[in-house]
């Protein structure tokens, strides 16, 4: 093949907030096919706050990004040849690839995606990973139960958006927190929020969670860190659970220079509150369970989605440094190529 393959390479590792000094351009031609492998056009790709954890040079769940290398991420693109018996020219696949616009795969941890379903970016939103977080954190590790008090940080987000609909549908009152009154005014007049109010324009996010969760809160689902996150201990009824999902406030500090917290712990000793980590992949079946689930709801009318799409692979990192300042509204993807 005689095309060019551009690659978003990482050119050196960040010390607090990433900048797009970090990240390189390079272009090389497409790798030859070899026995067993298939070429993937990739059109859809992915940008998660997961992603700045893999800047660090640090032991965790999946390996970091390795300097000048590409990084790599969910992609949705079109198989162009295959050497491999399990995929055919012309199949639309699903997977974590590398950020470049021609991938070469041996297939391993590929999914097919029927383009029939829904339109072919939603494989990576709400029916692919941040969709299958908020089912898992909010029903398998959150229990939630029809008619309880939800409450969700970065409502407005990938996951959150999500969990506050999946609470919706559910029958719960749902309360959540977003950066800007444009995207407070979405969770309450699209997504059927019961309320949800501007954490950077209140007084203080204790009285303010008070005031927006009058009776409490059964389930909390934490996906910001910091005072949002007391704010919500302290509001926790008996038996709560809250779901740790990510502390994205927390991302681009230094260990050592985080501040200590959070207060108030104590509080959910008192009430029998359980607090649980997870990470969405360590729950294949409710994975499974969530796409039938979604699928449905999405027909239905049941479901909004809501992507902000940037253009073209070169702007993959300016989307990624966006997602720490909260310019993305709703999920953040790049269009990398048409259909
Ligand atoms: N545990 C898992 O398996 C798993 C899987 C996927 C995601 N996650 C976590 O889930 C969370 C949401 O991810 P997502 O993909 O849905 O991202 P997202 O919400 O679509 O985008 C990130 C949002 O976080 C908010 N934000 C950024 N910096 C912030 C800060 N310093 N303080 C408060 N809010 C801030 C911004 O929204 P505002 O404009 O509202 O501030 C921004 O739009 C992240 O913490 C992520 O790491 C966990």
């Amino acid at each position: 093949m005689t095309e060019t393959n551009t690659r978003v390479l990482l050119k050196s590792r960040p010390e607090a907030l990433p900048t797009s000094d970090n990240f390189e351009l390079d272009r090389r031609p497409v790798a030859e096919l070899g026995d067993g492998e298939i070429l993937v056009r990739n059109v859809y790709l992915s940008v998660d706050p997961y992603m700045r954890g893999r800047m660090n040079e640090v032991k965790s769940y999946i390996p970091p990004f390795v300097v000048n290398e590409p990084l790599e991420g969910g992609v949705v693109g079109q198989v162009m040849a295959s050497r491999n018996d399990g995929f055919s020219e012309g199949d639309w696949v699903s997977g974590m690839l590398r950020w470049e616009n021609y991938s070469v795969s041996d297939g391993v941890g590929l999914t097919k995606v029927d383009p029939g379903i829904a339109p072919l970016s939603y494989h990576l939103g709400i029916l692919g990973m941040p969709g299958m977080t908020a089912y898992v954190g909010l029903v398998g590790v959150g229990e939630v139960q029809e008619g309880e008090h939800v409450f969700v940080t970065a409502a407005s987000g990938a996951v959150g958006s999500v969990v506050g609909q999946i609470a919706c549908n559910l029958g719960c009152r749902v309360v959540g927190t977003a950066g800007s009154d444009e995207k407070v005014a979405f969770l309450t007049q699209e997504l059927g929020f019961d309320a949800a109010f501007n954490y950077k324009t209140v007084d203080s996010p204790i009285a303010a969670v008070r005031r927006a969760c009058p009776e409490g809160i059964d389930v909390h689902f934490e996906n910001v860190g910091g005072g949002l996150f007391e704010a919500a201990i302290l509001n926790m009824r008996p038996n709560g659970r809250i779901a740790l999902c990510g502390m994205i406030a927390d991302y681009n500090t230094p260990f050592e220079e985080l501040p200590p917290g959070p207060r108030g712990l104590f509080v959910l000793i008192g009430r029998s509150v359980k607090m649980q980590g997870f990470i969405v992949f360590q729950h294949p079946e409710l994975c499974k369970e969530w796409v039938v689930r979604a699928a449905g709801w999405l027909r239905e009318g049941k479901l909004v989605y809501r992507e902000s799409v940037a253009e073209g692979l070169e702007a993959a990192p300016r989307a990624f440094l966006g997602l720490m300042k909260g310019e993305n509204f709703g999920k953040q993807i790049v269009k990398l190529a048409d259909e």
